[in-house]
């Protein structure tokens, strides 16, 4: 795809100490002739946000406030290693009076400290788009110096551990990220390792300092953003909402219209050029600690959490984007956490009777298959199992003149972020394409050359093609290139043999 703006790093001041953003200026909500910057400051003064286009000043803005960030605060425990209970003041601006595709550099202005990065808005629907998916970063300091197990297909039964520490494969996978400059990020959940810990939500913040004062990152709920931690509740109500409320502090997208508290800001739609990209909250569904739940620790009779299944408000609100998506977007992706057909553990049915069923199952989405197929999504973007999957739904479209369209439902896992790189744990008749096992691994002497299951993404390129549009799905790899020792040297992007290419709606459809 051609790209005609120049990049521009974030850079910070280092003249004074110590560095006045805690979480440093970060993109958010992208529109046509709009985007959101937030920071959290560490000090109480107020900051100010100004964008350019080309040399010419277009907006000023000045956010202060002097209360800190009540739903970033360290639990007590947190308390006690970090010395401090609150993190910061978080600062919000949203810039407005915009042009759609348009390049804009910015820059904020913090206690004497300059931030500097630049922006790309939304643009209109006949304009190529690049985005780039995955799941299952699951940040938290004790990431660093961890290597997680890596199944050796060959041999099931042998121990081995990956070639590099959780911290420096995200790092790697987000290095490649940032080079190939997409529009935007979308993380399909489980984004911290517990949400309910501030400490990961730092070190969240600290991977993505360049990228994300660049790239707009689109944060879809998962399980462990509702997950209060070993120290804090667990999944226990109370807890689950706490965790959540940082991540709402955090993150903004379009208004899904809601009011009340279960529901707002935990579902919601992007249009983005010729794409829709719609994201849902599957953490839980009722009754809870049934067959409809994903989640069964979640949720009580007290004051229920957010339903995705059939008659709930997420789902009519569901339903209503969908059918509006199908007659204005050349392509629909649905974003959410837990994947409804794996391989991996949570593929198993929901229940408590372990190892045969699981407690946070994905099946349970499959309740929305139905919906997906009758709109004609494109493709459903999930994480959860922790490995790089792709299965093919067999479904119809019903065309807005009532003529049925059979087509295949692309369907992945995409959790191969920065945490687990799990193996499979049963059969998925729906599968095409495993990393685990159709990416096999090659080695001479001893040093891995290629193939494999690496951290890695999906990259989406959605662009204009001899009249038509179309969708190419590529999943990347990040690969550890060793040397005669067997130390890693750098790490090369490089790709699963398993493209994707989707064409978009034909006129009138
Ligand atoms: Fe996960
Ligand atoms: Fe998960």
């Amino acid at each position: 795809m051609k790209r005609t703006f120049l990049w521009l790093l974030a850079t910070v001041s280092l003249a004074a100490a110590p560095d006045a953003f805690v979480v440093a200026p970060y993109l958010q909500n992208p529109a046509k002739d709009s985007m959101t910057v937030l920071w959290v400051a560490r000090g109480p003064g107020s900051g100010t946000v100004r964008c350019w286009e080309g040399e010419r000043l277009v907006w000023q803005h000045e956010a202060g406030g002097h209360v800190p960030a009540r739903t970033l605060s360290y639990s007590p425990w947190e308390s006690e290693i970090f010395g401090v209970r609150h993190p910061g003041y978080q600062r919000e601006v949203r810039v407005a009076g915009l042009k759609a595709g348009h390049v804009y550099r910015y820059e904020v202005e913090q206690d004497g400290q300059r931030w500097q990065g630049e922006f790309r808005t939304a643009p209109g629907p006949t304009q190529s788009v690049r985005f780039i998916a995955y799941a299952d970063s699951e940040t938290e300091p004790e990431s660093t110096g961890k290597a997680v197990d890596w199944e050796n297909p060959e041999d099931p039964a042998s121990k081995r551990l990956y070639l590099v520490d959780q911290t420096t494969g995200y790092a790697a996978n987000l290095e490649v990220i940032q080079q190939r400059r997409p529009d935007f990020v979308v993380i399909a959940g489980d984004i911290v390792e517990t949400g309910g810990e501030q400490r990961d939500w730092d070190e969240f913040w600290m991977h993505n300092r360049q990228l994300a004062g660049n790239i707009p990152i689109v944060g879809v709920i998962g399980n462990h953003e509702y997950y209060g931690g070993p120290n804090d509740g667990h999944y226990d109500e109370d807890s689950s909402e706490r965790a959540v409320d940082k991540y709402l502090t955090y993150f903004r997208a379009p208004s899904n219209g809601r009011v009340e508290a279960r529901e707002r800001g935990r579902y919601f739609r992007m249009d983005y050029g010729p794409v829709c990209l719609i994201a849902i909250d599957g953490c839980n569904g009722l009754p809870h600690k049934s067959a409809s739940d994903t989640n069964l620790y979640l949720g009580s009779q007290r004051r229920p959490l957010g339903d995705f299944n059939p008659g709930s408000l997420q789902y009519r609100w569901l339903e209503q984007q969908l059918r509006d998506a199908q007659r204005r977007c050349q392509f629909t992706f649905v974003v959410f956490h837990h994947c409804p057909y794996s391989s991996g553990v949570h593929a198993l049915e929901p229940g408590f009777d372990v190892p045969r069923q699981d407690l946070q199952s994905g099946r349970p989405m499959q309740v929305l298959t139905p919906l997906f197929g009758r709109y004609g999504v494109d493709v459903l973007l999930n994480g959860h199992d922790e490995m790089m999957e792709r299965s093919e739904v067999d479904t119809q479209e019903v065309l807005p003149d009532g003529q049925l369209r059979p087509y295949k439902l692309q369907v992945y896992d995409v959790g191969i972020g920065g945490d687990g790189l799990r193996g499979p744990e049963l059969k998925n008749p729906l599968c095409k394409f495993l990393a685990h096992l159709d990416s096999p691994e090659m080695w001479q002497g001893g040093i891995l050359q290629d193939g494999g299951k690496h951290y890695g993404h999906l990259e989406v390129e959605v662009s204009p093609v001899g009249g038509k549009w179309q969708a190419t799905l590529t999943p990347v790899y990040v690969f550890p290139v060793l040397d005669s020792s067997g130390r890693v040297l750098r790490f090369e992007r490089r790709v699963y043999a398993d493209t994707v290419v989707l064409e978009g709606k034909s006129p009138g459809r």
